[in-house]
Protein backbone atom coordinates (compact mmCIF):
# COMPACT_ATOMS: atom_id res chain seq x y z
CA UNK A 1 0.00 0.00 0.00
CA UNK A 2 1.61 3.78 -1.08
CA UNK A 3 1.81 5.55 2.37
CA UNK A 4 -0.18 8.94 2.29
CA UNK A 5 1.25 11.71 3.19
CA UNK A 6 0.62 14.20 6.04
CA UNK A 7 1.29 17.97 5.45
CA UNK A 8 -0.46 18.93 8.44
CA UNK A 9 -2.21 17.93 11.78
CA UNK A 10 -5.67 19.03 13.28
CA UNK A 11 -6.21 17.46 16.60
CA UNK A 12 -9.79 18.43 17.56
CA UNK A 13 -9.75 18.75 21.45
CA UNK A 14 -6.01 19.68 21.73
CA UNK A 15 -4.36 23.27 21.80
CA UNK A 16 -1.53 23.59 18.97
CA UNK A 17 1.61 24.81 20.95
CA UNK A 18 3.00 25.68 17.71
CA UNK A 19 3.38 25.00 14.08
CA UNK A 20 7.33 24.42 12.55
CA UNK A 21 8.49 23.90 9.92
CA UNK A 22 8.39 20.57 9.86
CA UNK A 23 6.50 19.45 13.80
CA UNK A 24 2.70 20.32 14.53
CA UNK A 25 3.89 20.61 18.64
CA UNK A 26 0.43 20.52 21.15
CA UNK A 27 0.31 21.69 24.47
CA UNK A 28 -0.52 18.91 26.91
CA UNK A 29 -0.12 21.09 29.69
CA UNK A 30 3.59 19.81 31.45
CA UNK A 31 3.98 18.01 28.20
CA UNK A 32 3.84 18.42 24.72
CA UNK A 33 2.75 15.83 21.76
CA UNK A 34 6.08 16.72 19.38
CA UNK A 35 4.20 15.18 15.98
CA UNK A 36 6.42 15.56 12.82
CA UNK A 37 4.46 15.67 9.30
CA UNK A 38 5.97 15.02 6.23
CA UNK A 39 6.42 18.57 5.44
CA UNK A 40 9.76 19.57 3.72
CA UNK A 41 11.59 22.38 3.67
CA UNK A 42 14.22 23.62 1.29
CA UNK A 43 16.16 27.09 1.11
CA UNK A 44 14.29 28.36 3.61
CA UNK A 45 10.54 27.57 2.54
CA UNK A 46 8.36 25.36 3.41
CA UNK A 47 7.45 23.36 -0.36
CA UNK A 48 3.63 22.64 -0.87
CA UNK A 49 4.35 19.01 -1.49
CA UNK A 50 5.51 16.71 1.14
CA UNK A 51 7.68 13.15 1.15
CA UNK A 52 5.21 10.34 2.47
CA UNK A 53 6.85 8.78 5.81
CA UNK A 54 9.34 11.02 6.31
CA UNK A 55 7.84 12.21 9.27
CA UNK A 56 7.97 8.75 10.97
CA UNK A 57 11.59 8.37 9.51
CA UNK A 58 12.30 11.81 11.88
CA UNK A 59 10.59 10.65 14.49
CA UNK A 60 11.99 6.45 14.55
CA UNK A 61 15.23 7.57 14.01
CA UNK A 62 15.40 10.57 17.11
CA UNK A 63 13.88 7.82 19.60
CA UNK A 64 16.54 5.42 18.47
CA UNK A 65 19.60 8.14 19.26
CA UNK A 66 17.94 9.44 22.32
CA UNK A 67 17.75 5.87 24.15
CA UNK A 68 21.42 4.93 22.83
CA UNK A 69 22.66 8.38 24.15
CA UNK A 70 20.80 8.33 27.53
CA UNK A 71 24.47 7.34 28.91
CA UNK A 72 25.61 11.00 27.87
CA UNK A 73 22.45 13.16 28.46
CA UNK A 74 19.01 13.45 29.76
CA UNK A 75 16.56 14.03 27.16
CA UNK A 76 12.58 15.00 26.68
CA UNK A 77 11.28 12.13 25.03
CA UNK A 78 8.95 10.30 27.47
CA UNK A 79 6.99 7.82 24.87
CA UNK A 80 6.25 7.08 21.00
CA UNK A 81 3.24 5.57 21.79
CA UNK A 82 0.53 7.28 21.26
CA UNK A 83 -1.18 8.72 24.07
CA UNK A 84 -4.80 6.31 24.59
CA UNK A 85 -7.25 9.23 24.13
CA UNK A 86 -5.88 9.89 20.81
CA UNK A 87 -6.22 6.69 19.50
CA UNK A 88 -8.99 7.79 17.24
CA UNK A 89 -6.28 9.45 15.36
CA UNK A 90 -4.08 6.71 14.85
CA UNK A 91 -3.71 6.70 11.37
CA UNK A 92 -2.30 10.58 11.13
CA UNK A 93 -0.18 10.64 14.54
CA UNK A 94 1.08 7.04 15.16
CA UNK A 95 4.85 6.64 14.81
CA UNK A 96 5.35 10.06 13.57
CA UNK A 97 4.23 11.25 17.24
CA UNK A 98 6.39 11.64 20.71
CA UNK A 99 5.15 13.01 23.51
CA UNK A 100 7.99 14.89 25.52
CA UNK A 101 8.79 17.21 28.60
CA UNK A 102 7.75 20.70 27.98
CA UNK A 103 11.01 22.44 28.31
CA UNK A 104 12.19 26.33 27.90
CA UNK A 105 14.42 25.92 24.97
CA UNK A 106 17.62 27.34 24.60
CA UNK A 107 17.91 30.30 22.62
CA UNK A 108 21.41 28.39 20.88
CA UNK A 109 21.28 25.74 17.88
CA UNK A 110 24.55 23.49 18.95
CA UNK A 111 25.88 22.77 15.68
CA UNK A 112 29.30 19.92 15.87
CA UNK A 113 31.21 19.63 12.95
CA UNK A 114 33.54 17.08 11.87
CA UNK A 115 34.12 17.35 8.70
CA UNK A 116 34.68 20.80 6.39
CA UNK A 117 31.32 21.11 4.83
CA UNK A 118 28.30 23.40 3.98
CA UNK A 119 28.96 26.47 5.93
CA UNK A 120 31.61 25.40 7.98
CA UNK A 121 33.29 25.39 4.39
CA UNK A 122 32.28 28.60 3.26
CA UNK A 123 33.32 30.10 6.29
CA UNK A 124 36.55 28.51 5.91
CA UNK A 125 37.33 29.60 2.32
CA UNK A 126 36.80 33.30 3.17
CA UNK A 127 38.51 33.39 6.85
CA UNK A 128 40.20 30.10 7.48
CA UNK A 129 38.48 29.51 10.50
CA UNK A 130 35.08 28.47 11.37
CA UNK A 131 33.01 30.38 13.74
CA UNK A 132 36.18 31.97 14.82
CA UNK A 133 37.61 28.60 15.31
CA UNK A 134 41.09 28.91 13.24
CA UNK A 135 41.72 25.57 11.37
CA UNK A 136 45.13 24.72 9.70
CA UNK A 137 45.99 26.15 6.00
CA UNK A 138 45.32 24.04 3.13
CA UNK A 139 42.17 21.76 4.20
CA UNK A 140 39.88 21.03 1.30
CA UNK A 141 36.41 20.87 1.13
CA UNK A 142 34.50 17.65 3.22
CA UNK A 143 38.10 16.99 4.63
CA UNK A 144 37.81 15.42 8.57
CA UNK A 145 38.87 18.02 11.07
CA UNK A 146 41.87 16.86 13.55
CA UNK A 147 38.81 17.13 16.08
CA UNK A 148 35.25 17.94 16.16
CA UNK A 149 34.61 21.77 16.44
CA UNK A 150 31.62 23.32 18.01
CA UNK A 151 29.89 25.83 15.94
CA UNK A 152 26.64 27.29 17.58
CA UNK A 153 24.24 29.65 16.10
CA UNK A 154 21.23 31.44 17.00
CA UNK A 155 18.12 30.33 15.92
CA UNK A 156 16.73 33.13 13.61
CA UNK A 157 13.01 33.71 13.34
CA UNK A 158 13.00 33.52 9.54
CA UNK A 159 15.67 33.02 7.07
CA UNK A 160 19.08 31.32 7.78
CA UNK A 161 20.54 30.96 11.57
CA UNK A 162 23.13 32.98 12.59
CA UNK A 163 26.75 31.59 13.17
CA UNK A 164 28.20 32.83 16.39
CA UNK A 165 31.00 32.19 18.47
CA UNK A 166 31.24 30.27 21.38
CA UNK A 167 31.80 33.08 23.70
CA UNK A 168 29.49 35.03 22.12
CA UNK A 169 27.24 31.78 23.14
CA UNK A 170 28.42 32.28 26.52
CA UNK A 171 28.93 35.82 27.17
CA UNK A 172 27.32 37.98 24.77
CA UNK A 173 24.15 39.64 24.58
CA UNK A 174 21.20 36.83 25.07
CA UNK A 175 24.52 34.05 26.11
CA UNK A 176 23.48 31.31 28.68
CA UNK A 177 26.22 31.93 30.38
CA UNK A 178 29.92 30.48 30.81
CA UNK A 179 28.79 27.08 33.08
CA UNK A 180 25.69 26.06 30.87
CA UNK A 181 27.88 27.14 27.42
CA UNK A 182 30.60 24.79 28.32
CA UNK A 183 28.12 21.97 29.36
CA UNK A 184 26.28 22.11 26.11
CA UNK A 185 29.46 22.20 24.04
CA UNK A 186 30.54 18.88 25.76
CA UNK A 187 27.72 17.08 26.02
CA UNK A 188 27.37 18.28 22.18
CA UNK A 189 30.66 16.73 20.71
CA UNK A 190 30.24 13.69 23.01
CA UNK A 191 26.92 12.67 21.30
CA UNK A 192 28.37 13.75 18.13
CA UNK A 193 31.86 11.49 18.51
CA UNK A 194 29.66 8.52 19.69
CA UNK A 195 27.20 8.61 17.41
CA UNK A 196 29.57 8.86 14.46
CA UNK A 197 31.79 6.11 15.71
CA UNK A 198 28.57 3.87 15.59
CA UNK A 199 27.39 5.21 12.06
CA UNK A 200 30.87 4.41 10.47
CA UNK A 201 29.62 1.14 11.20
CA UNK A 202 26.94 1.31 9.29
CA UNK A 203 28.74 2.66 6.35
CA UNK A 204 27.79 6.02 7.16
CA UNK A 205 29.86 9.26 7.62
CA UNK A 206 27.90 11.79 10.29
CA UNK A 207 29.60 14.96 8.58
CA UNK A 208 27.95 17.27 11.16
CA UNK A 209 24.85 17.55 13.14
CA UNK A 210 22.67 20.23 15.06
CA UNK A 211 21.50 19.70 18.83
CA UNK A 212 18.58 21.96 20.64
CA UNK A 213 18.69 21.94 24.46
CA UNK A 214 15.98 23.03 26.46
CA UNK A 215 15.65 24.08 30.54
CA UNK A 216 13.78 21.60 32.58
CA UNK A 217 13.76 22.38 36.30
CA UNK A 218 16.89 24.25 36.14
CA UNK A 219 18.92 21.36 34.26
CA UNK A 220 19.70 20.86 30.58
CA UNK A 221 18.10 18.06 28.15
CA UNK A 222 18.49 17.30 25.21
CA UNK A 223 15.48 18.25 23.09
CA UNK A 224 13.63 18.45 19.20
CA UNK A 225 14.86 15.81 16.98
CA UNK A 226 18.27 13.76 17.40
CA UNK A 227 20.76 12.66 14.51
CA UNK A 228 18.25 13.24 11.47
CA UNK A 229 18.80 13.74 7.73
CA UNK A 230 16.92 16.99 8.69
CA UNK A 231 19.46 17.92 11.30
CA UNK A 232 22.66 16.18 10.28
CA UNK A 233 24.53 15.76 7.10
CA UNK A 234 25.08 12.05 6.48
CA UNK A 235 27.51 10.73 3.79
CA UNK A 236 27.02 7.06 2.76
CA UNK A 237 30.72 6.12 3.11
CA UNK A 238 31.32 4.93 -0.26
CA UNK A 239 30.58 8.12 -2.08
CA UNK A 240 32.93 10.03 0.14
CA UNK A 241 35.65 12.03 -1.48
CA UNK A 242 37.76 15.04 -0.17
CA UNK A 243 37.52 17.80 -2.49
CA UNK A 244 33.93 17.30 -3.46
CA UNK A 245 30.46 17.69 -1.81
CA UNK A 246 29.27 14.12 -1.46
CA UNK A 247 25.83 12.69 -1.87
CA UNK A 248 24.21 12.87 1.36
CA UNK A 249 20.66 11.44 3.17
CA UNK A 250 18.55 14.42 2.82
CA UNK A 251 17.19 16.94 0.40
CA UNK A 252 20.21 16.78 -2.31
CA UNK A 253 17.46 15.62 -4.99
CA UNK A 254 14.76 18.13 -3.73
CA UNK A 255 17.51 21.48 -3.76
CA UNK A 256 19.13 19.90 -7.03
CA UNK A 257 15.80 19.89 -8.66
CA UNK A 258 14.73 23.50 -7.08
CA UNK A 259 17.83 24.97 -8.25
CA UNK A 260 17.39 23.16 -11.98
CA UNK A 261 13.64 24.60 -12.04
CA UNK A 262 14.41 28.22 -11.91
CA UNK A 263 12.57 28.93 -8.88
CA UNK A 264 14.29 32.16 -7.51
CA UNK A 265 13.93 31.26 -3.64
CA UNK A 266 11.43 33.53 -2.96
CA UNK A 267 7.78 31.99 -1.58
CA UNK A 268 5.95 30.10 -2.67
CA UNK A 269 7.94 26.96 -3.46
CA UNK A 270 6.76 25.11 -6.83
CA UNK A 271 5.38 21.26 -6.21
CA UNK A 272 7.79 18.82 -6.59
CA UNK A 273 7.64 16.06 -9.28
CA UNK A 274 6.65 12.89 -8.28
CA UNK A 275 9.98 11.01 -9.30
CA UNK A 276 11.48 13.86 -7.09
CA UNK A 277 9.46 13.06 -4.20
CA UNK A 278 9.79 8.98 -4.24
CA UNK A 279 13.28 9.11 -4.62
CA UNK A 280 13.64 11.77 -1.12
CA UNK A 281 11.22 9.30 0.36
CA UNK A 282 13.57 6.05 -0.36
CA UNK A 283 16.71 8.15 1.08
CA UNK A 284 15.16 9.13 4.17
CA UNK A 285 13.99 4.91 4.97
CA UNK A 286 17.40 3.93 3.74
CA UNK A 287 18.74 6.17 6.18
CA UNK A 288 16.67 5.00 9.11
CA UNK A 289 17.20 1.27 8.15
CA UNK A 290 21.03 1.50 7.70
CA UNK A 291 21.42 3.11 10.94
CA UNK A 292 18.81 1.46 13.28
CA UNK A 293 17.85 -1.83 11.79
CA UNK A 294 19.46 -5.00 13.36
CA UNK A 295 21.92 -6.34 11.29
CA UNK A 296 20.89 -9.83 10.42
CA UNK A 297 22.59 -12.75 11.94
CA UNK A 298 24.17 -15.14 9.19
CA UNK A 299 21.62 -17.51 8.46
N1 LIG B 1 10.96 19.57 24.65
C1 LIG B 1 10.75 20.73 24.05
N2 LIG B 1 10.31 21.80 24.77
C2 LIG B 1 10.06 22.98 24.15
N3 LIG B 1 10.23 23.21 22.83
C3 LIG B 1 10.70 22.19 22.07
C4 LIG B 1 10.99 20.91 22.64
N4 LIG B 1 11.44 20.10 21.67
C5 LIG B 1 11.46 20.86 20.54
N5 LIG B 1 11.00 22.11 20.76
C6 LIG B 1 10.80 23.17 19.76
O1 LIG B 1 9.70 22.75 18.92
C7 LIG B 1 9.90 23.19 17.57
C8 LIG B 1 9.88 21.98 16.66
O2 LIG B 1 9.32 22.27 15.42
P1 LIG B 1 10.14 22.23 14.05
O3 LIG B 1 11.34 21.34 14.16
O4 LIG B 1 9.18 22.01 12.97
O5 LIG B 1 10.58 23.73 14.06
P2 LIG B 1 11.69 24.42 13.20
O6 LIG B 1 11.06 25.09 12.07
O7 LIG B 1 12.88 23.55 13.05
O8 LIG B 1 12.07 25.45 14.32
P3 LIG B 1 11.97 26.95 14.32
O9 LIG B 1 10.65 27.32 13.70
O10 LIG B 1 12.09 27.25 15.80
O11 LIG B 1 13.17 27.35 13.54
C9 LIG B 1 11.25 23.91 17.56
O12 LIG B 1 11.03 25.30 17.68
C10 LIG B 1 11.97 23.38 18.81
O13 LIG B 1 12.89 24.31 19.34
MG1 LIG C 1 13.44 21.76 13.81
Amino acid sequence: MKESVVLQTSIPGLKLWRRGKVRDVYDLGDKLLFVATDRISAFDSILPTGIPGKGRVLTQLSAFWFARMLKITPHHLISTSLPAELSAHKDTLEGRSMVVMKTEPVAFECVVRGYLAGSGWEDYKKTGAVCGIALPKGLQQSQELEKPIFTPATKAETGHDINVSFEVMANGSGGVGQKLAETLRDRSIAIYTEARAYARTRGILLADTKFEWGIRDGKPILIDECLTPDSSRFWPADGYRVGISPPSFDKQFVRDWLISSGWDRNPPAPPLPSEVVERTAARYREALERLSAETRRAP
